[in-house]
């Protein structure tokens, strides 16, 4: 039995789908590229902006015509998924489910090979009692790539930002246990993993259940095991690989954590802190619990302490009710604290976030406007910091190829393009930077010897 899947959204929801994938082939599934071969469709969606969803609509018409074709064929929706949604996709026509045989919270996944030997709609319904919310994230994964692995330390929020429907697709945030982190890193380390992305829809509120519950106290310390703890066992683990996460919140990106991330080592100088805009007003109404001053005083904080270190943001362009003067304190941010990268989204009216009660007031023309704005500035400060790089080494961990042309990132999380004859990819190779672009840099892998004697 094949199975092809099809998965959307952030590293979190790759990170499930891989664990769906490690199931599927305990059942002795293959995977497959190729849809038509496929005798079960997975489909881990996201729900986060209207376009996401529209894509599984478009992907479902495909799936009806292969269906026609195959009648044996099972398909099977999960990820992030909005309530709303799930009826609209499972909405039983007849006895036949509308669009997919098996719609699963991501936390059932456990159950899959039982729901997957269900045959009636009956079963289906049963579906709820079957929640085991703590445990999937033990599933070990089936790991997508040999060199860079997501590991989720967390999942879930309890933040309400008002246009985000994370809490409610992803519902409450559950920890990890520490040990099991630990544990799934070492193994990784021993299998030749480079780069270790530690995952959380906000990693700094990670507390370690066994110890924050009040069961046992962490080694002897009586502290419960948080974010810069953790960041901490995870650098004191043996071996040369690079850690990195997402995402951070910053009204909890506090001393402690920028401390922790000053200590280097095998942690990156790159940090993602969602800032969302730049004007206290419509930080407010987003619910955010920080103003652009905060913002800007953590940024200066950390740079002092760790200079140099790359900084992205993401962005929210169009919130209900953003008036032009308002979003130009966000213009102002951006000009002021000079983001290596950012991620510029226009607002989406999301069902049953506080954010969709208001009016979804701002044109898309004016959307896109703004957003042009803020990617103007954003090439002009990105360049200005990529410039600086030109002529300097970079340790750059290979992640795609192209032909001869091979992409990586070095440890600020800067895209660098690489030529070369011998097969690079997955490796840490050293490199000096010859030209910069806003987005790209290239590189040139500088010779052995002058790896050797840089080594000593
Ligand atoms: N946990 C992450 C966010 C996950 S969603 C965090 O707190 O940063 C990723 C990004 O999508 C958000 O940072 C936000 O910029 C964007 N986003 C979320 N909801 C959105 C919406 N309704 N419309 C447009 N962009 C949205
Ligand atoms: Fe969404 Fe806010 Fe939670 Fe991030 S912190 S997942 S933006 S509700
Ligand atoms: Fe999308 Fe869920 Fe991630 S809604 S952005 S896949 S947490």
């Amino acid at each position: 039995m094949k199975y092809h899947i099809i998965t959307f959204g952030c590293q979190m929801n790759i990170s499930d789908a891989e664990r769906v994938s490690a199931i599927l082939e305990s059942m002795k599934y293959k995977k497959t590229p190729n849809v038509n071969e496929a005798d079960l469709i997975v489909i881990t969606m996201c729900s986060v902006r209207q376009s996401a969803v529209d894509r599984v609509h478009g992907l479902v018409q495909k799936i009806k015509k292969l269906k026609a074709k195959s009648p044996n064929l099972k398909t099977i929706l999960t990820g992030c998924i909005l309530k709303k949604d799930k009826k609209i996709f499972t909405m039983p026509t007849g006895r036949q489910v509308k669009d997919f045989d098996y719609v699963i919270d991501i936390r059932d996944i456990k159950k899959l090979p039982k729901i997957l030997a269900w045959s009636n709609s009956h079963d289906r319904r049963e579906l709820t009692t079957l929640k085991s919310p703590n445990d999937y994230l033990n599933i070990t994964p089936k790991y997508s790539s040999k060199f860079y692995a997501n590991v989720p330390i967390m999942t879930g929020c309890n933040n309400f930002c008002a246009y985000c429907v994370v809490p409610y697709t992803r519902e409450r945030e559950i920890s990890r246990p520490a040990e099991k982190i630990i544990s799934e890193i070492k193994s990784l380390i021993k299998n030749g993993y480079k780069e270790i992305w530690l995952l959380g829809q906000n990693v700094n509120s990670y507390k370690d259940p066994s110890t924050s519950f009040g069961a046992a106290q962490d080694k002897g310390s009586g502290q419960a095991i948080n974010f810069p703890t953790l960041l901490k066992m995870v650098n004191d683990i043996q071996g040369n690989f690079w850690i990195r996460f997402t995402s951070s919140h910053p009204k909890d990106f506090n001393d402690e954590v920028i401390n922790a991330l000053a200590i280097g080592g095998k942690i990156t100088p790159y940090l993602n802190l969602p800032v969302q805009a730049g004007d206290d007003k419509v930080l407010k109404d987003m619910n955010r619990h920080y103003t652009s001053k905060d913002y800007k005083n953590k940024i200066k904080k950390l740079r002092k302490k760790i200079p140099g270190i790359a900084i992205s943001t993401d962005i929210i362009v169009g919130f209900p009710g953003e008036t032009k003067k308002q979003f130009k304190n966000t213009v102002e941010l951006f000009r002021e604290v000079k983001f290596d990268m950012a991620y510029i989204n226009k607002y989406s009216a999301r069902d049953g976030t506080a954010a969709s009660k208001l009016k979804d007031n701002i044109s898309i023309f004016e959307k896109k406007r703004r957003e042009k704005v803020l990617t103007e500035i954003l090439k002009q400060t990105a360049l200005e910091k990529n410039k600086k790089l030109v002529g300097k080494k970079a340790i750059v961990l290979i992640n795609e190829n192209r032909g001869k042309n091979y992409f990586g990132k070095n440890e600020h999380y800067k895209t660098i393009k690489i030529k070369s004859d011998k097969n690079i990819l997955g490796k840490l190779v050293k490199v000096k930077i010859t030209e910069a672009q806003p987005f790209i840099l290239s590189g040139s892998i500088l010779p052995a010897r002058s790896e050797a004697e840089d080594k000593t």
